[in-house]
Order: C-alpha cells, then structure tokens, then sequence
C-alpha cells in the first residue's frame, strides 16, 4: 500500500515586505537581492499576538475543507518547524486543538528546511502499515521572529509561511515511491541558532549579544547546498530508474534561485519543469515545498513523476520520488 497526498492547504500573512522596503532599512539594493537570490518579496506577519500555530491551522483547515472531511478524521498531524510557538507544548498539540482534531496526536519534527520531506517520509509509513487512514504534513515557520533584520545577508532570503498536506492510501500505484535523506551535524556550525536551548539558555547576555536569531555563514551553506541538493536529487532520479524527460516537475527547496539553478541543470532538467515561487515567498524553510505544490496544484494530474529536493539547517538534506495521486484542475483553492 502506497501513501498519496490527497489533498493541499496553504496560508501566508497578508503583509508583504518588498525589497524596496529593505532598501528603506538596510544598506542594499534590489538589484542585489533579485540577482543574487531571484527574491522579489516575501510574506511577514506583523500581528504580535499570532504565532506559527495560526498559520499551520488555516492551512489544515483549509486542506480539510476541499477534501470535504471533519479535522476529527485526521489520525496523527506531524508539523515540520524550526520556529515553534514554544519550546514545548509541541505546535502539532496546538494546530491540533486550534481546528478541533480532537481525535489526533502529533509532534513536531525539526529538521529546518528540509523537514517536509522528512515529515512526509515518517508520515507515509504509518499509511503505509494500515495503520491511520489520516495524516498530515504541515511545513510551516515564521521566521521573521528569528531574524536579526540588522544581518543583511541573511534577513532579506527569508519569509512567513505555511503549507500542509494529507496522505491516504492510494487507490492505485500513484503515491510515494521512495526517498533518500541525510544529515550531518558536522554543518551545525555554518547555520544555527546559537541561544535558547539547553546549550546556551536565555539570559540578559544571550539577548545583548543577538544570539537568538539565525546565524548562517552564507558561502559555505551555498557551496554545500548547490552540492548536496543536486547530488541527492540526481542519485533519486537514478535509484527510480527515471530520465530527466520521465519527470514532469523538479519540486525543489525555495532557498536561493542559484541553488535552483545548479540542481535542475545537475539533472538535465529544463527551467519549465522547475517549480518555482520564490520571487513572492523568499525562503519560508519547511513551508516552501507545500506551498510550491498548493501554488502549483492546479497543473498537477494523476501519474506525474515529481521530484522533490530539499537542503537545509543541520545539515539537512533528501529528496523524494512521487506520482502524483489526483487531478489538481478539480481541487478548486
Ligand atoms: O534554506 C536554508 C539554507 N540556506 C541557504 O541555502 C542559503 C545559502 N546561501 C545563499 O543563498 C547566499 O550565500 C546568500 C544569499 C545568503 C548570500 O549571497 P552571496 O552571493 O553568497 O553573498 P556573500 O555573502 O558572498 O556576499 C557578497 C557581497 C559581500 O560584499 P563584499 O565583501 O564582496 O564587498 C557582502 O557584504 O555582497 C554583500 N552583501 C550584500 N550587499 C547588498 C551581502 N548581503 C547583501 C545585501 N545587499 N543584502
């Protein structure tokens, strides 16, 4: 038995940030963000009082909505994050009671960027066994409330977001074929957060210092993005037997347009068949490839070959092999 998103919910705060609103605050341009990383804006949530929780909640509410089901039939809901609302209880317990699934479990998965393939590769086994009827994957992070906005290398590559997704049983071969995924702590070092856990606990110094906001060395988590994301994404193709025109869409991480680049061309795969929003979005970390298929949904059909690739905080990488379960025309958003 093969696990198949079935169906796609999406959300993104209503504010926009455009780079011409950085040029206001930030010594840079949009020139240089536009060549540099094919970001154009980005999504920010500037109401206080709302947290990654209210995102991932309209998105499992809007997913249940056009799958015409109850939140009390989904059976487990896992969310991919790495900005939870707490450091515990767990976001999945608070989507969980925000859109009344009454009847689920969930917990939260951390594995920064490419934490939806993860969740979608533990979710699906659980479908797969016969064990649930019902499980969603929710990639969501508001990553605005980690970002020093005085880091111009880093602010201006991230955004808010959140996409979820639900896996049932498939009808017929269609679903997840197989997947590949890697971490290495070793790349710990080029991109973390460096106050806040039990390491480092919060305190006045952790706060003077900046140490509760995302340090990324830019260049060396570029160097083994472009590496890694085309390397895996290549090896799936191979282990699935499949040639760049077997695959319909190249469903890859939205972290910088040369990343992007570098994976298609690695796999021989032409820019048409690369699905990409980060103009709009930036970098949303575990959002970006829900909502890539919640933008996309409408031009998906039964039996397209997906690739999903994926490279992030960790270090973490994978990608995964999907044929498509339905026909995204007859889902309306
Ligand atoms: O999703 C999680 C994984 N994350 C990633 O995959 C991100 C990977 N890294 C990247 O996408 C890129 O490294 C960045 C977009 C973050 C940075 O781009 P870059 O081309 O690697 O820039 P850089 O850090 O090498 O900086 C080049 C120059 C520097 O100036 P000098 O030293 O050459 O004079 C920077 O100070 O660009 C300067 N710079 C900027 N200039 C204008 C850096 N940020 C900016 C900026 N505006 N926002």
């Amino acid at each position: 038995m093969k696990a198949a998103i079935t169906a796609i919910g999406g959300f993104l705060p209503d504010n926009i940030v455009t780079n011409f609103d950085f040029e206001k605050i930030l010594d840079t341009t949009d020139e240089w963000i536009t060549t540099r990383t094919g970001i154009k804006q980005r999504h920010i949530e500037n109401d206080p009082a709302k947290a990654t929780s209210d995102m991932g909640a309209k998105a499992v509410e809007e997913l249940c909505k056009k799958r015409g089901i109850s939140p009390e039939e989904i059976d487990l809901l896992i969310v991919a994050t790495v900005t939870p609302d707490m450091v515990f209880p767990a976001t999945a317990n608070l989507i969980c009671s925000k859109v009344g699934a009454k009847n689920a479990w969930g917990f939260d998965l951390g594995a920064a960027c490419s934490g939806f393939i993860y969740g979608l590769a533990t979710g699906a086994q659980f479908i797969e066994t016969g064990r649930y009827k019902k499980v969603v994957i929710v990639g969501a992070d508001m990553m605005s409330r980690i970002i020093d906005y005085t880091d111009r290398t880093t602010c201006v590559i991230f955004g808010d977001g959140a996409g979820a997704v639900l896996l049932e049983a498939s009808k017929d071969d269609n679903g997840i074929q197989d997947f590949i995924l890697h971490s290495d702590g070793n790349g710990a070092v080029h991109l973390h957060m460096k106050a806040g856990g039990s390491l480092l606990p919060p305190s006045h110094d952790t706060v003077n210092d900046r140490k509760h906001f995302v340090h990324q060395e830019g260049q060396a988590v570029f160097k083994h993005a472009v590496y890694n994301m085309a390397e895996v994404s290549a090896k799936m193709m191979e282990k699935s037997k499949l040639t760049a025109n077997d695959i319909t869409w190249l469903v890859p991480h939205q972290a910088n347009k040369r990343i992007i680049e570098a994976t298609s061309s690695r796999m021989g795969i032409s820019t048409d068949k690369v699905m990409m929003n980060i103009e709009k979005y930036g970098n949303t970390t575990a959002g970006t490839l829900p909502l890539l298929l919640w933008d996309y949904e409408k031009r998906l059909k039964a039996g397209d070959n997906l690739i999903l690739s994926a490279f992030g905080g960790g270090f973490t990488w994978g990608s995964m092999f999907i044929k498509w379960a339905y026909d995204g025309s007859k889902s309306g958003k």
